[in-house]
């Protein structure tokens, strides 16, 4: 199962459910892989790898792909392990912003499909970081996934962002990954004392969205496993968001 985590809108939460959710999935004996594709790096720098070190990592492979590595590699030359069991990292590079045009005019679009497709008896589940655009990381991902969920930050702003976000994927949907379904929307970074969220909430419902039952609230924790990076089911794995994130996961996967 290969799901993406996207938003075209910037600092929703997709960096840190991607990574949560890659951490859970990893440490309930799955092995994971989480596919950073955004030239940030912050699921990378999340799990403990710095992007800038000389490791390889997605660009080389997307490098590799049009032809500017000598020796060719088979895709699981671009995974690296990370500290935790069962979680393993396909770490972004900041030159994946000025690879971006070349991969465009190559139409390498679908590469990244058969990379995975090439590591799928590899893995049991990966979880792709998209960049906040849908650009051609974004396309990519969406076109290798089975599957997208998209963090929402109970924002005004971000019910309209959905409604443009929903067009851009079917009509990418429609043209080339017509298997590709729309899990949910991860109420993130939620205040069940605050109106505004419930509000928004019953709006998704109105349109017939998906939205998933279970919810992330806001917690300083995040932050914190962020600055010590280590994800926060390893970080603080009875917390009561670490929870809510096992409660998403367990959703996801259709498991009790
Ligand atoms: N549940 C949460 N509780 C507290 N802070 C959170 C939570 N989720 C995300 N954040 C914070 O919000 C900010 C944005 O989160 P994150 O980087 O995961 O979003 P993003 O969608 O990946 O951003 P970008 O679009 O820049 O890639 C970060 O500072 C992160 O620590
Ligand atoms: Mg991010």
């Amino acid at each position: 199962m290969k799901r993406v985590v996207f938003n075209q809108k910037g600092g929703v939460g997709k960096s840190t459910i991607s990574t949560n959710l890659a951490a859970e999935s990893a440490r309930n004996g799955l092995r994971t892989l989480l596919v950073d594709l955004d030239a940030q790096g912050n699921s990378t720098h999340y799990c403990g790898i710095d992007i800038n070190d000389d490791g390889v990592t997605v660009a080389d492979m997307f490098k590799q792909v049009v032809g500017w590595f000598s020796k060719p590699q088979p895709p699981s030359a671009f995974v690296r392990p990370t500290a935790f069991d069962n979680l393993y990292v396909l770490p972004a590079h900041p030159s994946l912003t000025e690879l971006e045009r070349e991969l465009e005019t190559r139409y390498k679009m679908f590469k990244l499909k058969e990379t995975l497709q090439a590591l799928e008896e590899d893995f049991d589940r990966v979880y792709i970081d998209t960049p906040p655009n849908f650009n051609f990381y974004s396309k990519a991902a969406l076109i290798a996934a089975d599957s997208f969920v998209i963090p929402f930050d109970c924002d005004d702003f971000s019910v309209q962002a959905i409604d443009r976000l929903l067009d851009n994927v079917l009509e990418l949907r429609s043209d080339h990954n017509p298997e590709l379904q729309l899990e949910g929307i991860i109420i993130n970074q939620f205040n069940p004392q605050a109106k505004l969220p419930a509000t928004l909430i019953d709006l998704l419902k109105e349109k017939s969205l998906p939205v998933m039952e279970s919810k992330i609230n806001s917690t300083v924790k995040v932050k914190e496993s962020h600055s010590k990076r280590v994800p926060l089911p390893f970080y603080a794995p009875s917390h009561k968001v670490s929870q809510q994130l096992a409660a998403l996961w367990k959703e996801l996967e259709d498991v009790d």
